[in-house]
Formats: structure tokens, sequence, C-alpha cells
């Protein structure tokens, strides 16, 4: 599906709404440029999973781990990453193929050791749309 965003209340009420339908052990890839709104949307996500503590991408972890929502929630912001090797290190494959919910900014600085049949998330700007536009595309794995 395709979803139009004219601001960053529509990301991240899009983020909720996928939040609060997100199952255990699913895998999300976040792709778009820098401030397409990727971290806005994983907030909103956040909170559609019933995470009330403050969500933002940790500059030096890969990973954060969030347990109090409904499900355990992975966030991985993979942006600095500069071997997957570490990826290795971190254990990444107990959290893919955990009983949580992962999700994965820049997904594709990984994309050989990306699970099979994730959901595909894309934030795209079109500037002759407006400076808050955002086309946000989600393609379900299954
Ligand atoms: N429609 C929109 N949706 C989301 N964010 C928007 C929108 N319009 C404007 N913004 C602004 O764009 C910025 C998006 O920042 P955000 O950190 O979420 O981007 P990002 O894709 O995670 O970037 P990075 O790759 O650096 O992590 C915010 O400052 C937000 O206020
Ligand atoms: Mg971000």
């Amino acid at each position: 599906m395709m979803i139009e965003s004219f601001n960053m209340e529509d990301t991240y009420n899009l983020g909720i709404q996928l939040g609060e339908q997100a199952m255990a052990g699913e895998v999300y890839c976040l792709l778009g440029d820098l401030g397409t709104g990727k971290t806005v949307f994983t907030q909103g996500f956040a909170k559609g999973l019933g995470i009330t503590e403050a969500v933002n991408s940790p500059t030096f972890t890969i990973i954060q781990e969030y347990e109090e929502g409904r499900l355990p929630f992975y966030h991985f912001d993979v942006y600095r990453i500069e071997d997957i090797e570490e990826m290795y290190e971190l254990g990444y494959e107990d959290y893919f193929y955990g009983n949580g919910v992962c999700l994965i900014e820049w997904s594709n600085l990984i994309e050989e050791i990306l699970p099979e049949a994730p959901t595909v998330i894309t934030l795209e700007k079109d500037l002759e749309k407006g400076f808050d536009y955002r086309k946000i595309t989600v393609e379900s794995g299954k």
C-alpha cells in the first residue's frame, strides 16, 4: 500500500497503526534518505506497541531494546555500521528469529543478513509536493 504523509504527525500515526498490528517474530525494514522520517515512524510504532519510554536513534549503539510494550521491541539503526561482523557480535540472530518485533532503520546496509520476507517501509520526499510531504510505501512480506 502507498500512504501520503503531509506532516510529521501523519507519519507518526501510521507508525502507531502498524505498531498496534505488529506480531511476534516480525521484522520491519525502513528505507529512506536522511531526514525522511524513519525515526518519527519508529517512535509511533513503539507507541503502538504500548511503549511509553522515549525512543530515539542512539548514536553509538546499533540496537536499543524495549521490554515494556505488548511485545519485546528491538530497534536497530545500522547507519553507522562499518562491517557486517558487528551484527554477528551483537547476536542479531537472536533478535531477528526471536519472539519480539524488530525494526531496522537503514536495512539496505545489511542486506546480506536480512531474514526472508520482512515488511519493507520506504519513505520518500517529493519536494514538488512540499517540504513536509512524504510518500510512504508499505510492502508486506507475506
Ligand atoms: N511528513 C513527515 N514525516 C516525518 N517527518 C517529517 C515530515 N515532515 C517533516 N518531517 C521532519 O523530518 C524529520 C525526520 O527526522 P527523522 O529523524 O525521523 O528522519 P530519519 O529518516 O530517521 O533520519 P536519519 O536517517 O538521519 O535517522 C523530523 O525533523 C520531522 O519533523
Ligand atoms: Mg533515524
